[in-house]
């Protein structure tokens, strides 16, 4: 589904000159689901964002699906976010002034179909995620287990192939996590390519295979034993 070959990221101020990424090499393929580890500022959320197109490598190649897409245009990755990506961050991003059936709608919000359809994939997106008796509330009445599973609702209401969870379990407690990470586990039987952040090493080995990280580069991927 996606490669990265020799991929680099650098950040450029006055004087100083960042290296977040260095030389990375990664593959992942359709179905996988990939935890990316490593110590904090070894450029793990830069990597998933240069995945995820809102950010570009300085350097070196990114195919999704056999297109180089790293010079591509601005409108060609909208469209592919738009319609090929769900994104799920550590603190939610969810908007305060919208109830959460309009929150998971936002999901949607770039795509023509019926509004009817629309009502009812956001209404199937709540169900699946166990938020649907919330839908009318806003975010800052929910628990924050609540809030990240509205969070997915919005990610997966437009049935990505690609998912991508930046420390999705980072600001819950043991039993939301786990609830996350169960749902995380169930898209991707079903299907979903799933490459998520995490510094749990039990969220990790829900995964099938594990990428740590050190400076800028990929130290060692492992696939878990079946
Ligand atoms: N906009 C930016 N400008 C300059 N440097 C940046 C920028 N964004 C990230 N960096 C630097 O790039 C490196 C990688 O950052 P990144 O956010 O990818 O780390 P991370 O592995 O996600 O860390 P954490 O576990 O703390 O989230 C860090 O040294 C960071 O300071
Ligand atoms: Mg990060």
């Amino acid at each position: 589904m996606i490669q990265l070959q020799d991929l680099s990221r650098t950040y450029a101020s006055d004087e100083i000159e960042t290296t977040a990424l260095n030389g990375i090499d990664l593959a992942v393929e359709a179905g996988e689901f990939v935890a990316i580890m490593g110590p904090s500022g070894c450029g793990k959320s830069t990597l998933l964002n240069i995945i995820g197109t809102i950010d570009r490598p300085t350097d070196g190649r990114y195919l999704f699906e056999g297109a180089d897409i790293a010079r591509a245009p601005e409108a060609e990755l909208a469209k592919l976010r738009r319609d090929r990506l769900g994104f799920v961050f550590q603190s939610f991003n969810l908007i305060d002034e919208l109830t959460i059936a309009e929150n998971v709608a936002l999901g949607l919000a770039y795509r023509t179909m019926p509004a009817r359809e629309k009502k009812d994939r956001v209404a199937a997106a709540m169900d699946r995620v166990g938020i649907a008796h919330r839908q009318r509330h806003h975010p800052h009445q929910l628990s924050g287990g609540q809030q990240q599973r509205a969070a997915i609702a919005r990610a997966i209401v437009g049935e990505p192939r690609l998912i991508l969870a930046d420390e999705p379990t980072g600001n819950l407690d043991t039993e939301n996590g786990a609830q996350v990470m169960d749902i995380l586990g169930q898209l991707n039987a079903e299907g979903a390519t799933i490459v998520m952040v995490t510094h749990s090493p039990s969220h990790a080995d829900i995964a099938k295979r594990t990428v740590h990280m050190l400076d800028g580069r990929i130290l060692s991927s492992a696939r878990r034993a079946a």
